[in-house]
């Protein structure tokens, strides 16, 4: 999708995919706990959706948790964990605001029970809505995926409930992102330049974009200039153009 931001045409990416990074040296910078740079990192949550439904983007994939994320301190991780219970209580109101479809991705047995709850209640209350799709990526890890993916294609072809005619297509099918386009672009903030086990099936071609900006300070501006960024990669697909 074309669309003029600022007097320029862009070409709008349609799934821009995010790792929410640099939160704790965000609090750092602040003498804080890490903890309150999680917070400031939630916070500004709903509004990057805003202004990412704003320019055009039809789907957004956020890293909440990692498979990895377990190894923090106990008091980190019990404290994300009640960022996310706030989140996805806060989110079902959002949903229905910003007219927004909201999905998560991960291994939900290692959750708590409660927030497991709060996570369905959230995808079946927004799936009438049509605007932004937001993914949320839970105790998620990209070779998790893929492997748990694997198990279940392997008792399925056991089962005859398919034949072991493997495409590609097929193995994406399988994936927790099997309704969700490919991301176009992928944004990493606070100047890390690694993929940290996100989605590494579904960024075969994305464009990567990395920046200094901490997670907690990412606004419009931002999001512009990875836009901006976007538009100057020449996306060939393995082809010649
Ligand atoms: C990376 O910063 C961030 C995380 C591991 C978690 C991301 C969490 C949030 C944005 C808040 C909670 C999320 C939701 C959906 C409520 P880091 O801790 O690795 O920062 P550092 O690299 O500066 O230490």
């Amino acid at each position: 999708m074309e669309k003029v931001i600022d007097g320029v045409k862009l070409n709008i990416p349609c799934h821009v995919a995010i790792i929410m990074d640099g939160n704790g040296r965000w609090a750092k910078k602040r003498l804080m706990p890490r903890n309150f740079g999680h917070k400031a990192g939630a916070k500004i949550l709903e509004q990057v959706c805003r202004d990412a439904d704003e320019l055009g983007i039809k789907y957004l994939t956020l890293y909440a948790f990692s498979t990895e994320n377990w190894k923090r301190s106990v008091e980190e991780v019990s404290g994300i964990m009640n960022l996310l219970r706030d989140y996805l209580a806060k989110c079902i109101e959002d949903a229905e605001k910003n007219n927004m479809c909201v999905r998560i991705i991960g291994d939900r047995k290692a959750l708590d029970s409660d927030i497991v709850a709060k996570i369905e209640e959230l995808e079946e209350v927004s799936k009438i809505y049509n605007g932004l799709n937001l993914t949320i990526a839970i105790n998620y890890g990209g070779r998790d995926e893929i492997r748990r993916g694997v198990k279940k294609l392997i008792s399925d072809v056991k089962e005859g409930k398919i034949d072991d005619d493997i495409t590609e297509d097929t193995i994406a099918s399988y994936l927790d992102t099997k309704d969700i386009p490919d991301p176009d672009l992928l944004i990493r903030t606070s100047g890390e330049e690694r993929l940290s086990n996100y989605l590494i099936w579904q960024l075969a071609y994305a464009e990567f974009y990395f920046t200094d900006c901490l997670w907690p300070d990412f606004d419009m501006d931002e999001l512009k200039k990875a836009v901006r960024y976007y538009n100057g990669r020449d996306r060939r697909f393995g082809g010649v153009k």
